[in-house]
């Protein structure tokens, strides 16, 4: 049981030092691309670490954690993003901690709380041991937190981040529940750096003014709001000026973002100047209109998004997009399942764990790309 607690420890730690190298310090302000290589020596240092530190846990789990059950709930499938996610988590809690597999169950919340919550419920009853959820909306977390305290299960929180209220509550009312994520305005500070490191600042057609297209990912997300926020807010506090030609709703969704950038370029033509996009699927959706349009990305029109899928790390390094941000959900799962692991073993974690999210551009994209194939 000691043991565990020091493994999982230092685990958290070394979950930290990719992301930590990565953009020197959290917060949301920017860094320059070229600060956030990773040393080829640190990456070194941190790999035997978590090797050392996964062989130590995994021994642990298998005495004290052998037989526990961990239920997982996915706001969707069906989303590009945390598809990835979720087969970190099974591979992580699996190969390095070593739940057993059939112990490690992850079920489809459809999109549909009522149903999402009905899953949860059924967990509760099958006496699972802890769960680890991705709500559909965040809004439900306090009714679904005190469902698990009821039942004496401890909760851990992944992607979709509840309110700072509920957040508080589990601090002071000494709930076994934590959140798992990232800062969403670092990433929207990020994209809007991304636009003023163009040669022109964004500035296309020299007019003085970026208008600029949004393409939001679900607007009841605080990653959606602070995105669409933060990526506008670095170009102005840069004293940049800027027009919004269109703010609309892509779901997080490819085909939907096509559309939104197909009727936005068919509208408004070569005023628009960026797209921003809150996520890469839509990014990879509006380039396709972009290019069906005869547009050229990083010539006539800037194209960000977030989350460094390796198409769209593949479109930076070939100039078909102008950057985007790795939501990196290496590290997430790897913090969620020790937190899960900490809960069970009857550990005090803080309520809310914070990884944080890594810049790319051209000079750090081919880098990425070899980290996120490996
Ligand atoms: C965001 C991610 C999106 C989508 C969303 C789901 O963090 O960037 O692509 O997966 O989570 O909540």
């Amino acid at each position: 049981m000691r043991l565990l607690k020091k493994v999982l420890a230092v685990g958290l730690a070394s979950a930290m030092v990719f992301s930590m190298a990565g953009c020197g310090g959290s917060g949301t302000k920017g860094t320059t691309a070229a600060s956030e290589a990773t040393t080829a020596a640190d990456t070194k240092k941190d790999e035997s670490t978590a090797e050392t530190t996964a062989k130590a846990v995994k021994d642990a789990v298998g005495g004290d954690l052998a037989g526990k059950k961990v239920g997982i709930s996915i706001y969707k499938f069906d989303d590009n993003f945390m598809t990835l996610y979720r087969t970190e988590l099974q591979r992580y809690l699996t190969e390095d901690l070593g739940f057993k597999k059939e112990n490690v169950v992850i079920q489809d919340g459809k999109g549909d709380q009522a149903e999402q919550t009905n899953q949860i419920q059924n967990f509760i009853t099958q006496k699972y041991d802890v769960l680890i959820l991705n709500l559909v909306q965040a809004s439900s977390a306090p009714e679904i937190t005190d469902m698990c305290k009821a039942a004496g299960i401890p909760v851990v929180y992944i992607n979709r981040e509840p309110d700072t209220e509920e957040e508080q509550r589990w601090k002071d009312e000494k709930i076994n529940a934590t959140y798992v994520g990232c800062d969403a305005r670092q990433s929207g500070t990020y994209q809007g750096e991304e636009i003023l490191e163009t040669s022109n600042k964004g500035d296309i057609n020299g007019d003085g003014v970026i208008n600029y297209i949004m393409i939001q990912g679900d607007p009841e997300n605080v990653d959606a709001q602070y995105r669409t926020e933060f990526s506008v807010k670095a170009l102005t506090e840069s004293g940049a000026k800027v027009k919004e030609l269109l703010k609309q709703r892509g779901d997080w969704d490819q085909a939907k973002a096509q559309q939104i950038a197909q009727d936005a370029l068919t509208q408004y033509g070569d005023q628009i100047e960026v797209i921003f996009c809150n996520n890469d699927a839509m990014a990879l959706g509006a380039l396709q209109a972009i290019e069906a349009a005869g547009r050229t990305v990083n010539k006539d029109i800037y194209l960000v998004g977030v989350d460094a899928l390796t198409e769209a790390v593949q479109n930076v390094i070939d100039g078909k997009q102008t950057g985007t941000v790795f939501n990196d959900h290496f590290s997430q799962a790897k913090t969620a399942s020790d937190m899960a692991a900490k809960l069970l073993q009857g550990e005090t974690v803080e309520n809310v764990n914070m990884v944080d999210y890594i810049k790319i551009t051209k000079e750090n994209a081919q880098d990425t790309l070899n980290k996120l194939k490996k």
